[in-house]
């Protein structure tokens, strides 16, 4: 907030994103606030909180519309109002085409290497690009003025940018991609490459997690469109518009607020173990995401079986806890990933349980933060072993509920977030056997060593937060602003 004072006073700030913050849905016994898994939403939360701005989603919830202040608009969080919440209503059409279609079965496996071929329909992606119109119309007529700074997140938007930029050619347009960008042969798949390109590089600055993504962006365009690129600045000149191309490693608020009034952990430890069932003495190793075949779900279950056909001395001490929230569920590779998860963890349980003892318990639901956060404080290992992630805040979020500075992190070297967690286990997903050893490494680790790798990541992670990632992004855009207002001042 300090720096929009300073830097940047008086504009707005407009947050756009496919997923809502807040999500209202139609029960039996009324109307269900749900805050989504994701990790989007997560970020940018605190950082909207902060700025008072406006946050532009879809309203997918099945009592969204039930749920408005006025004119499809809601001061939230609904508990402490601090910023505006406007939903955008799509047909069914329209979520099929844009976001299942193009969105889910094209772009998120295009960016992502989890070996799931991605699918590209015409007809999504005309889906698509209306939706992105829809969008570039909403923040149109939310903008208070011609020159807001408007946050475009992540793929569902890769057209947003060049169309507000013909509309509010003066707006600060700051788009994240929150994936990885993949290299440009991989990129040429996309039948729509050229547009995609275009249309991001109607942004100021367009922002990766990593350096890798950042390079690999650039080479997609030194290759597909014929662009001005200052490598040293990391600048892009197309189409009468400069893009700077930077990382910034997103993060998450400090300090936590769901510590604030989250149980302490010995509490934490008893009321998750009796919650499923398990023996007050067993070691919990935990894994918390969406249920997603980005996420190594099924190699993480396979490393457990080679520890426990290993170190048969394990069974019946250790159990694996995994919280998968379902989403995207009508999309085939999903539904087959619910099943393929579902068995295996079946077959782990037939095989290694016995009276008293479940070795891995499977919850594919919905889990609130708070509920999260609890199950962070009462495990001993967090495995994030995704095959490829941008960045993977449960891993940081793991280490800031952590206080006691204990638990293991073992985490995926495809994970942005291992760039900066370094004295998490670094794990390759693809290889079982190195996993197993690393859990066999994090389950007879010694309280001391715990307490200096998690002192150290919680170093990490307190001074690379969320208000850093925004303020650094806000910083560069300011900087570009007056440069481009003393150019046009010389003429
Ligand atoms: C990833 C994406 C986000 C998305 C989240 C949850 O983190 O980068 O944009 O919101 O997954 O996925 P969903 O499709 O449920 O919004």
């Amino acid at each position: 907030r300090s720096i929009l004072a300073k830097e940047l006073p008086d504009a707005q700030v407009i947050v756009v994103s496919n997923r809502e913050p807040y999500i209202h849905n139609l029960k039996d016994d009324g109307i269900e606030l749900v805050v989504p898994a994701s990790g989007l939403v997560s970020a940018l939360e605190p950082i909207t909180r902060a700025c008072a701005g406006t946050w532009i989603a879809y309203g997918g919830g099945s009592a969204d519309r039930l749920v408005v202040d006025d004119k499809d608009r809601l001061a939230v969080p609904p508990d402490k109002p601090a910023y505006t919440l406007r939903r955008v209503w799509l047909t069914e059409e329209e979520q099929q085409g844009y976001y299942l279609g193009f969105a889910n079965e094209g772009l998120w496996p295009l960016c992502h290497i989890a070996f799931t071929r991605p699918i590209f329909r015409l007809s999504d992606w005309e889906t698509y690009q209306a939706v992105n119109r829809k969008f570039a119309d909403t923040v149109v007529a939310e903008a208070r003025n011609e020159r807001p700074i408007v946050l475009v997140q992540d793929y569902h938007f890769a057209l947003l940018p060049r169309m507000i930029r013909e509309r509010l050619p003066d707006a600060i347009i700051i788009t994240f991609w929150h994936i990885p960008w993949p290299n440009s042969e991989v990129f040429s798949i996309c039948p729509w490459r050229e547009q995609i390109l275009e249309g991001l590089l109607g942004s100021s600055i367009v922002g990766f997690h990593t350096q890798f993504h950042c390079n690999n962006f650039i080479e997609s365009v030194d290759r597909f469109l014929e662009s001005r690129i200052e490598r040293e600045d990391a600048a892009i000149s197309y189409g009468g518009q400069t893009s700077l191309v930077h990382p910034y490693p997103i993060s998450i608020e400090w300090p936590p607020s769901r510590l604030e009034n989250a149980p302490t952990i010995g509490e934490c430890r008893k009321r998750i173990r009796e919650k499923f069932g398990l023996s007050g003495d067993i070691k919990l190793c935990v894994g918390v995401e969406r249920l997603d075949y980005t996420k190594g779900i099924l190699d993480r279950f396979q490393a457990f079986e080679e520890l426990l056909e290993g170190h048969p001395e394990w069974i019946g001490k250790v159990t694996f806890l995994q919280i998968a929230a379902p989403s995207r569920g009508t999309l085939p590779a999903y539904q087959q990933l619910h099943e393929e998860c579902m068995s295996k963890a079946e077959a782990l349980n037939l095989r290694y349980g016995r009276e008293g003892y479940v070795p891995v318990v499977m919850v594919a639901e919905h889990h609130s933060q708070d509920q999260v956060y609890e199950i962070y404080r009462a495990a001993d290992v967090c495995m994030v072993t995704s095959l490829h992630d941008g960045m993977n805040l449960v891993a940081k979020e793991f280490v800031a509920a952590r206080d006691d500075e204990q638990g293991v992190l073992l985490l995926s070297m495809f994970a942005g977030a291992s760039k900066e967690l370094l004295e998490a286990l670094i794990v390759n997903p693809y290889d079982a056997a190195m996993m197993a050893d690393a859990l066999l490494q994090a389950l007879t680790m010694a309280p001391s060593e715990q307490g200096q790798r998690m002192k150290s990541m919680r170093g990490v992670v307190r001074d690379n937060n969320v208000y850093r990632w925004a303020g650094s992004m806000l910083l560069d855009a300011a900087r570009l602003r007056k440069r481009n207002d003393i150019d046009r001042a010389v003429g």
